[in-house]
């Protein structure tokens, strides 16, 4: 079993997003995953509510009320959406379970500075730790002004950028339907497919 955390403290930064195209993705992999839902709101068991029984299998779980987090250990891959707000003695006990933590970050100035003590504790957390932390750029260009300022921005945690995902309506329109970008038809998604290849490729790692 494979663990990733998608957490970041902000709402609206694109966690479930994340989360919910991350695990179709692995499903459409053929892998046994398991999408573990944090948020009180739960989203992610929301949206997979409205998956489509002939699309490649998910199963899922509300995990907010436990107090240490308790992974299953049959799954290839579990994908972890937390909430907003995660920090303290809770995101320790989240990054220990996981293999990687993925911080989706919109490179806007509030959605910056909302997330640098975030970061700040992230890297003291995982100093001599196996596990990896990776940044994706959302709703971000990356040849824009944007995208450059996430980058200076970045380089004050020394934490990689692993992927930059462009603002589009195709992730809210699947999403309405309980699927993902990588369900099919694929090809009408090809480009974001292939924004997601570096992230992927850096998880599977
Ligand atoms: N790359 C994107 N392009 C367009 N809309 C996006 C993108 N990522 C997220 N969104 C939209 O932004 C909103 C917030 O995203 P969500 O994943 O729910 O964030 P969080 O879980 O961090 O609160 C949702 O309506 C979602 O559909
Ligand atoms: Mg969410």
């Amino acid at each position: 079993m494979r663990a990733v955390l998608v957490a970041n403290p902000k709402g609206g930064a694109g966690k479930t997003t994340l989360a919910t195209n991350l695990s179709g993705y692995f499903a459409n992999q053929g892998k046994v995953t398991t999408l573990c839902d944090l948020d009180r709101q739960q989203s992610a068991l929301r949206w997979m509510a409205f998956r489509d029984p002939a699309l490649a299998a998910l199963s899922g779980y509300y995990a907010g009320n436990q107090i240490v987090l308790n992974l299953p250990k049959e799954a290839d891959w579990v994908v972890v959406d937390a909430p907003a707000g995660l920090q303290g003695y809770k995101l320790t006990d989240y990054i220990r379970a996981v293999d990687k933590v993925v911080v989706p970050l919109v490179p806007s100035v509030f959605d910056m500075a909302a997330t640098e003590d975030f970061l700040n504790s992230i890297r003291s957390e995982i100093r001599g730790q196996r596990t990896k932390v990776g940044i994706v750029a959302m709703r971000v260009d990356p040849r824009t002004k944007a995208a450059g300022m996430l980058e200076e921005f970045l380089k004050h945690f020394d934490i990689p950028i692993v992927a930059y995902l462009r603002n589009t309506q195709n992730y809210v329109n699947v999403a309405a339907a309980g699927a993902t970008v990588f369900d099919p038809p694929r090809a009408k998604h090809r480009r974001e497919v292939a924004q997601w290849e570096p992230l992927v490729d850096w998880l599977e790692k």
